[in-house]
């Protein structure tokens, strides 16, 4: 197994905050402008594993807006998130990518059966791999939220999917789950970085299976949900009773903006509710609720409110603000999962990486939420990776 060799990171949603942030992140590691903060994989064990460098990682994508990566940087570097000598040094690099970056898919500008929309997208990867000569590519969703998708029956079977799909005007599947059949369909690994439906429908998981592909999710953990991971097992391992955990988010940005309407929102509010309910048990009261600050731009508050009861009923409350600039605490786990979900297409294994809960609100293929426990299923991963690595390296 040879990681290192050239590799596709092809992003839907390839223009939005946490793309561009990504995009121009790479280019900068890449020209020793910046230091890998964040980079997860820049660690050890991880290092051990020969995973593709920056200059092998390869950027295309699809997305649905049409204003150029280097514009997005440009309003990215005047709400602080990007400092103007990394965006003046990666420009021109960043208008590379963007000529790698195609037309997602829009239900409202689509006529005609889906599987030709799935086709068109599939085709655009393959032409992508192709002609930058990858050995593979992964997949990652970082487009706008969706909320929850009604089930149908064709969700449950890929021959019944299949069907649907070329029935003129039905849209069977919503846009994220549409890009996850069209990575499949083009030999791709899978991430999804949000909660939208993505690639979890048992058709698409019986697709990935059936093809040796790896796919990995759901909506990244970045701030308020992963201190929530850190500090909620250390109520239940001192047996004090949690009574109540409240929570505020504030945010501006494309996110905020998507996330103001209550329909989009769904997804994100139950992907963040899942954890705390496996947690702590579901009879914790824990409100959680999101505005939209336009104000805020790239930044975003998260208070919560912690209630919880010592010895002999004694009441007490932890209260704690996060505010983090969204996209950077986003950009190098886009960039750890490439590398490590591409690491495990390599190796040959197919399905969900339920190791790579460590990244995620709403763990694929693990019901694993305390921080501590992902943190050893993920080193464990890699140390198996590792040695297996090193057994086929063996003469
Ligand atoms: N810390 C974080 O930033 C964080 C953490 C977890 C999850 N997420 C998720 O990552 C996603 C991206 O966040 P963002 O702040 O970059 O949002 P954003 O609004 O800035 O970007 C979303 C991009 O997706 C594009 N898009 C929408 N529909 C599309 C489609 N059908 N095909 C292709 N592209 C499409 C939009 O045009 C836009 O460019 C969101 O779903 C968010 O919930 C972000």
């Amino acid at each position: 197994m040879v990681s290192n060799e050239p590799t596709g990171l092809w992003l839907v949603g390839a223009r939005g905050s946490v793309a561009t942030t990504a995009v121009t992140g790479l280019l900068a590691l890449r020209a020793g402008l910046i230091e890998p903060t964040g980079c997860v994989t820049e660690r050890a064990p991880f290092t051990e594993l020969g995973l593709v460098s920056w200059e092998n990682l390869v950027v295309g994508g699809h997305d649905i807006a049409g204003t150029p990566l280097d514009k997005r940087a440009e309003g990215l570097a005047d709400s602080g998130l990007i400092p103007h000598r990394v965006l003046t040094a990666t420009a021109a690099g960043l208008r590379g990518v963007d000529a790698s970056v195609k037309d997602g898919y829009h239900p409202a500008t689509h006529a005609g059966a889906q599987a030709a929309a799935a086709e068109r997208l599939a085709a655009d990867i393959t032409e992508f791999r192709d002609r930058h000569g990858l050995a593979r590519v992964v997949v990652v969703n970082v487009s706008s939220t969706e909320p929850p998708v009604p089930h149908v029956p064709e969700h449950d079977s890929l021959d019944a999917l299949r069907i649907a799909l070329s029935e003129p005007g039905r849209a069977v599947l919503p846009p994220s789950s549409l890009a996850a059949y069209a990575a499949l369909l083009a030999g791709c690994s899978y991430v999804d970085f949000t909660p939208s439906p993505g690639i979890r429908l048992p058709a698409l998981h019986e697709l990935a299976v059936s093809s040796g592909l790896p796919y990995g999710g759901a909506d990244g953990k970045t701030g308020e949900t992963l201190l929530r991971t850190v500090l909620a097992p250390m109520f239940t391992a001192r047996a004090l009773r949690v009574r109540s955990w409240a929570g505020t988010n504030l945010l501006g940005g494309g996110d905020g903006a998507n996330l103001a309407d209550p329909v989009a929102a769904r997804g994100k509010l139950e992907s963040k509710a899942r954890g705390l309910a496996s947690l702590l048990g579901g009879e914790v009261t824990a409100p959680l609720h999101i505005d939209n600050v336009p104000d805020l731009g790239e930044q975003k508050t998260a208070w919560d409110h912690v209630s919880f009861e010592g010895f002999l009923g004694a009441r007490m409350s932890l209260q704690l603000t996060w505010t983090g600039l969204d996209s950077a605490l986003a950009a190098p786990l886009v960039l750890d999962l490439a590398r490590l979900t591409s690491a495990a297409h390599a190796a040959g294994l197919s399905g969900p990486l339920g190791a790579l809960a460590f990244f995620f609100k709403d763990p694929i293929g693990s019901d694993e939420h305390r921080f501590a426990e992902q943190t050893t299923m993920l080193t464990e991963w890699a140390a198996t990776l590792a040695s297996d690595r090193a057994r086929e390296d063996t003469p």
